[in-house]
Parts: structure tokens; C-alpha cells; sequence
């Protein structure tokens, strides 16, 4: 698994299919790609919607890797 941490942005995953689990709610997106909110801001967590851009959410960007998966 690889996250990539978007400068002054989401975290990113690379993929094709995430099973999501949030409270009471669970999903299966296929997609090939995801955007999680790293902000803390956004209206539709775990995910980013924009919102980092407006409050202007500053964080370095960089790479994680998991090996072994
Ligand atoms: S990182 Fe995009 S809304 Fe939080």
C-alpha cells in the first residue's frame, strides 16, 4: 500500500476498490484513486472536498509505504 501526502492537501491512495467503514455507514467505491480530508475540515469526512484550499491548510508533502502487504 502506498499513501502519498498531497502538499497542503489530502492523503492519496492509489487503488481500484476501498471498502469504507464510518460509524454506521459502509461503502464499497471503486475508483482509481482516493482523497482523504488531512485537514480536519472537510463536511464529508474521511474524504476531501476541497475545503483545505479556503482555510488554507499548510503541510508538507511526502510519501508511505507499506512493505509486506
Ligand atoms: S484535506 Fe482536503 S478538505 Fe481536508
Amino acid at each position: 500500500m502506498r499513501l502519498e501526502f498531497v502538499e497542503n492537501g489530502p492523503i492519496r491512495l492509489e487503488g481500484g476498490r476501498f471498502r469504507v467503514r464510518v460509524g454506521e455507514r459502509e461503502e464499497v467505491l471503486e475508483k482509481p484513486r482516493l482523497s482523504l480530508c488531512r485537514c480536519g475540515a472537510s463536511a464529508n469526512k474521511p474524504f476531501c472536498d476541497g475545503t483545505h484550499k479556503r482555510i488554507g491548510f499548510q503541510a508538507p508533502g511526502g510519501v508511505l509505504e507499506v512493505e509486506g502487504d
